[in-house]
């Protein structure tokens, strides 16, 4: 199977390997969608009522909100805005070095990570420090302290993460961004509303935070493509200035304004991912399979020596799975998304039947 561009296409099935809603999105959006006209589609869009309705979502000024083509658009960006060789002003004025001493800018993640981080830096020949995580996919800090060098232009702390589903604890966040005033740390909340807990606050309490978030989980927007950047407006400036005028399209934008004026379909989504999780523990702790508690909208699994028949049985029955095993922490385990619990117990049988095969 070649790759044209995008993720391989595993063939018709279930899709749990992509984190996406598989509930879909609001019927809102779709009805938005139908009511776009010709002039929208033939006019470059206009972000200025997306941009105010988003800020008033999470409770930000509009100047403190960047409208990004999903969130991968917004780490490629940051990591432009970011790992150049120069520092940006923004970042000398809190304290880094215009230059890094040794011509290169640094970056900081935790393994296992969503690979962009590290994909964006090396094409912009920037250093990438990769701290495997502790046991269970504990956040690492001591080791994440001891890497901050003068270096430090960015440090990535994603939370809840992927593809573990743990959370990194308040405590860890602070210390980090205690630690690293000259640096920007990102913290990537891609499944935040899976969990209700979040850091906005920080971005506002803290020079050097920017916020990351996507539309494309618990809105079902992934096709959209809809991505969110929240920060001081002097952190943003960076990224707005390598940002290309109309990241974003004026289908996606009619899209944004419709999910977010639907109050009903997003919460559905959460609690039904919740319930799914509830019944795929009981279910992976009746078949023994070790997995980890996930406050997202997936789970990792271990399935072991025999992860390649699960991956490949599940896919045999209709249910696809990704293969995380190449992963640091991750030997012998897939991660499967979690929808709504219709989807979730055709999963729970697949499984199932695996397991009673000898
Ligand atoms: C941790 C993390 N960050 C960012 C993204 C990118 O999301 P988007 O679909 O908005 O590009 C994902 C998508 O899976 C993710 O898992």
């Amino acid at each position: 199977m070649s790759i044209i561009q995008g993720m391989p296409n595993l063939g018709p099935g279930l899709r749990l390997h992509l984190n996406e809603n598989t509930a879909g999105c609001s019927p809102a959006v779709l009805e938005a969608i139908r009511r776009v006209t010709a002039d929208d589609v033939a006019t470059y869009p206009d972000y200025e009522a997306a941009v105010r309705e988003t800020a008033g979502l999470i409770g930000a000024d509009a100047d403190w909100v960047a409208l990004t083509n999903g969130l991968d658009d917004g780490l490629l960006l940051t990591a432009i805005a970011y790992l150049m060789p120069k520092a940006p002003e923004g970042l000398v004025t809190l304290g880094a070095l215009p230059v890094a001493p040794s011509g290169q800018a640094e970056q900081i993640l935790v393994l296992p990570t969503f690979e962009p981080y590290i994909i964006n830096a090396k094409a912009l020949g920037a250093r990438t420090i990769a701290i495997p995580s502790d046991a269970d996919f504990a956040f690492p800090l001591a080791k994440v302290l001891a890497a901050i060098s003068p270096n430090t232009r960015l440090i990535f702390i994603n939370t809840p993460h992927n593809p573990s589903g743990r959370p990194v604890s308040e405590a860890d966040i602070r210390a980090v961004i205690a630690a690293a005033p000259h640096a920007v740390v990102f913290i990537d909340e891609a499944y935040h509303d899976f969990q209700g807990v979040h850091y906005l606050s920080f971005t506002r309490e803290f020079p050097n935070v920017i916020v990351g978030r996507t539309f494309s989980k618990a809105y079902g927007l992934a096709g959209i493509r809809v991505g969110l950047l929240v920060g001081p407006p002097e952190l943003l400036a960076p990224i707005r200035f390598v940002m290309p005028l109309f990241n974003l399209n004026a289908v996606a934008v009619a899209a944004l304004r419709a999910a977010i004026a639907d109050t009903q379909f997003m919460p559905w989504c959460v609690a039904q991912a919740r319930e799914s999780k509830a019944l795929l523990y009981e279910a992976l702790t009746r078949l023994g399979l070790p997995h980890w508690k996930s406050e997202t909208n997936f789970v990792l699994v271990n399935a072991g020596e025999r992860l390649p028949e699960f991956v490949a049985g599940l896919r045999a029955k209709g249910v696809l799975v990704r293969d995380r095993s190449k992963e640091h922490g991750c030997a012998g385990c897939f991660r499967i998304t979690m929808g709504p619990v219709e989807h979730t117990r055709v999963a729970i049988a697949a499984l199932e039947a695996l397991c009673a095969k000898p």
